[in-house]
């Protein structure tokens, strides 16, 4: 086992770096395998809960040891905790049982909204650090081809910062720095810049196919709209990007919208159209009248 010091050498170790993986899903798996490709890591053990996945990841990097439980793994220089965000504390719990860890060795998740300082408790003697590719991993095979060129966030231990900066590099990654105490909130940001631009999509293909336009139709005028306002957002601040009748203070049609929406409909419109004055040069008083319109009783 090659030993991971905590010193500035690290990062030009020639021999390659020992990995276990305990958890093999989609991100685990997507990231062991372009370590490995790397040359830098031999992803050498997983363990995970059900044998399906461990196959799965065994057909990409036959010489794997699939270990039924984390007792059965060889020593390594790095151990990655690939399981969902609310294992992640029990799985921590159960890797205080292996005897082999040593303070060298480098225990990493790859939560957005959790602190690497999970990982161990006061006593513990481990480096810890976490990993957290900005990309949504819906398909392995997928993520291995996408995912290189993306960003990640870094957070860990002061001396393993320069071995996660290697595997973010390893992975064909571009990484940067996140303070650990303020994953949350940066969670939140990502996870609205995502999820809820799903969401809204959605909103909107309901609204037009209440009106009998056919579903593709509905679709296509949705996703168009949202790719334009995402162009347009590659080259301009949301503030400059903004078109439409909150950006115009037009109450009239505001009031036409929010007449022809449901009630169910209405509180949606209102948080949006309440977060989207922030982004005008509105009067004091247009955005009142905008505000009273959308607080109108449902
Ligand atoms: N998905 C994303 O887009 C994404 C993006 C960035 C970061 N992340 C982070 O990456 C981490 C993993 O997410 P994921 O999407 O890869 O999760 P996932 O595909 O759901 O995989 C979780 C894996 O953990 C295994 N597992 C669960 N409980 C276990 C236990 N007690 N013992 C052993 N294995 C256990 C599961 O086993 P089974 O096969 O038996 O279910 C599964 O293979 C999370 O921290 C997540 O926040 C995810």
């Amino acid at each position: 086992m090659t030993t991971i010091q905590s010193n500035q050498n690290l990062p030009t170790k020639i021999n390659k770096l020992n990995l276990n993986i305990i958890g093999v899903g989609k991100v685990s798996s997507a990231m062991g395998i372009l370590w490995q490709q790397s040359n830098h890591i031999n992803v050498q053990a997983i363990f995970n809960r059900s044998m399906s996945a461990s196959i799965d990841l065994q057909q990409h990097l036959p010489h794997i040891k699939i270990c039924t439980n984390l007792h059965e793994m060889p020593p390594a220089d790095i151990i990655v905790i690939g399981v969902s965000d609310q294992i992640i504390p029990l799985m921590a719990e159960q890797i205080k049982q292996i005897d082999w860890i040593k303070p060298e060795t480098l225990l990493i998740h790859f939560s957005g909204s959790l602190s690497s300082k999970i990982l161990i408790n006061d006593e513990q003697k481990a480096l810890t650090g976490s990993i957290h590719p900005v990309f949504a991993f819906s398909h392995i095979d997928t993520a291995i081809k996408t995912l290189p060129g993306n960003l990640c966030a870094l957070e860990g231990d002061e001396q393993a910062i320069p071995v996660l900066q290697k595997l973010a590099q390893w992975a064909r990654l571009q990484p940067f720095p996140i303070n650990a105490d303020q994953k949350a909130r940066y969670h939140a940001a990502l996870s609205i810049s995502a999820n809820f631009l799903v969401t809204l999509n959605d909103y909107a293909r309901k609204i037009l196919t209440s009106l009998a336009i056919p579903q593709d139709l509905a679709d296509k005028l949705v996703n168009q709209l949202m790719q334009q306002n995402l162009n347009q957002l590659q080259q301009y601040a949301p503030v400059e990007a903004l078109t439409g009748p909150i950006k115009r203070g037009d109450t009239d049609t505001i009031m036409r919208h929010w007449e022809a929406l449901s009630d169910e409909e209405h509180s949606l419109y209102r948080a949006l159209a309440w977060q989207t004055l922030s982004l005008t040069s509105l009067s004091e008083e247009k955005r009142e009248q905008i505000k009273s319109i959308a607080t109108a009783k449902d």
